[in-house]
Order: C-alpha cells, then structure tokens, then sequence
C-alpha cells in the first residue's frame, strides 16, 4: 500500500481478481468516485469517450437484471453495480459537442473547428458504416473498462467484469435505447466475501515469452 492506503498498480494486478462472491451490500463510494475518474480520464479516439457508465443505485432495478444474468447473484448483491454502454449510434451532435469542447479549452478559431470536425466525422462515421461503428465504440469502451478495472484495484475495490448477461434485456430494463446507448459490460463493485472460493484459484496468464514478442535489435545510441 502506499498515498492514502492505494496500491502500486502491479502490487494491485495481483491483489484483484474477478470476484465471484460479494459481502453483501459491502460500498466505498470514495473508492468507486475515484475509479470512475480514471475511467474519464482513459485514452479513447479523439478522446471522444464513445461510451458511459450507467450506476444502478436502486435494488428493484438490480433484482431485475439479476434475473437476467445467468444466474450471476452479484449483480443483485454486490455493493455497487455499472454497466459500461456504447453510444450507439454516435452522431454528429456527439461529435459537434465535442469539437465545441475542444474549441473551447485550446481557443480555436472557425476554420480549424471546422477542420477537426470533419476529420473526426470522417475516420467515425463516413468511413464506417453501422456495425464498425460498433465495434470501433466498442473497442474504445473496453479500454475504459480497462482503465476502471486497473483503478478499482489500486484502490482497494473489489470488481468482477461481466459479459454473462442479456444485452437486450439490460438495454429495455435501463432504457438504454431511449438513451442511445447500447449495453456492453457490466461491472459489479465492493469487497469480495470472506469465503469466496475463487480467491483461492490464484493469477493465472500466459507468460511474457508468449504474449510479448520483439522485432529486431535495439541499437545502442552513439555517445
Ligand atoms: C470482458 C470480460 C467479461 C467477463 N465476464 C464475466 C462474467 O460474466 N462472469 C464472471 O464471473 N466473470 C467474468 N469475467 C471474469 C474473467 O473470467 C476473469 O477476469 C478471468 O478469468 C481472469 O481471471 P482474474 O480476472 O480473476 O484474474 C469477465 C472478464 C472480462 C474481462
């Protein structure tokens, strides 16, 4: 542990696990503003931030889509519950809103918004066409939720990522249509039971030598 009781973040990797059995209704709002934060702060294209993190707070909403889940209790009983949804479709208001921001924070005159603009149109929409629209959203929300999980471990809060659940079911429970969103993954939040038996399972991953691989020989730079 280290500043304000948060872990260095590969101390962190190896403390988090996907959790599969919560301490009931177990919280840390401070820890989950701060994960949430970082999530913000995530790369994305454009920084455009294709996505949003819906928080269900009410335990009739969480009941009902832990009956769709299968049969993953958590979502009912962890202390906090995300789901991660893609803009879907993203729109020329979205990127309108962001140019505007950016404009905004860097002073850009009319010319160089207009510029940005159809750039950003161009590689997101033009280019693409409904699903690789998706799948692009996609791809920017995963690395959020990557950047939320590694968060959620360094301070301490415990997390299990989920796919296991019914897109369509999640998306009419949370009016996510109505939002323009579209489910993708959720999270579920807090700290794991004293008797989880999947602590106990330990990391388990490829090794380096498998996943990393080099190309060439770095030179040495002249002195
Ligand atoms: C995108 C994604 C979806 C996942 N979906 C589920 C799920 O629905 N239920 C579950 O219990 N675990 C789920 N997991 C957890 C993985 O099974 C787990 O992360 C993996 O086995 C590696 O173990 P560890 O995270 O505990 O180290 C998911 C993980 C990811 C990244």
């Amino acid at each position: 542990m280290t500043d304000g009781g948060r872990m260095d973040l590969h101390d962190a990797l190896h403390w988090r696990y996907a959790v599969k059995a919560f301490a009931p209704g177990v919280r840390d709002d401070a820890a989950l503003d701060r994960a949430l934060e970082a999530a913000r702060l995530a790369p994305s294209s454009f920084g455009l931030q294709p996505w949003r993190i819906v928080l269900v707070e009410d335990a009739a909403t969480r009941t009902a889509l832990a009956a769709r889940s299968y049969g993953q209790s958590k979502v009912e009983t962890a202390g906090h519950l995300a789901v991660f949804a893609i803009l879907d479709p993203v729109t020329e208001a979205h990127i309108d809103a962001h140019v505007a921001r950016l404009a905004g924070a860097r002073g850009m005159d009319a010319a160089a918004q207009a510029k940005q603009r159809d750039r950003i149109a161009r590689t997101v929409l033009t280019y693409k066409d409904a699903d690789a629209r998706r799948a692009w959203a996609c791809a920017q929300c995963y690395l959020g939720l990557g950047v939320f999980l590694a968060a959620c471990a360094t301070e301490g809060l415990d997390a299990c990522p989920m796919e296991g659940f019914e897109v369509a079911a999640y998306d009419d429970i949370l009016g996510l249509a109505d939002a323009g969103l579209a489910a993708v993954v959720a999270v579920a939040l807090g700290r794991r039971a004293a008797d989880d038996p999947e602590a106990a399972e330990g990391k388990l991953r490829p090794p380096a030598s498998e996943l990393i691989r080099r190309v060439g020989q770095a030179s040495t730079p002249d002195r």
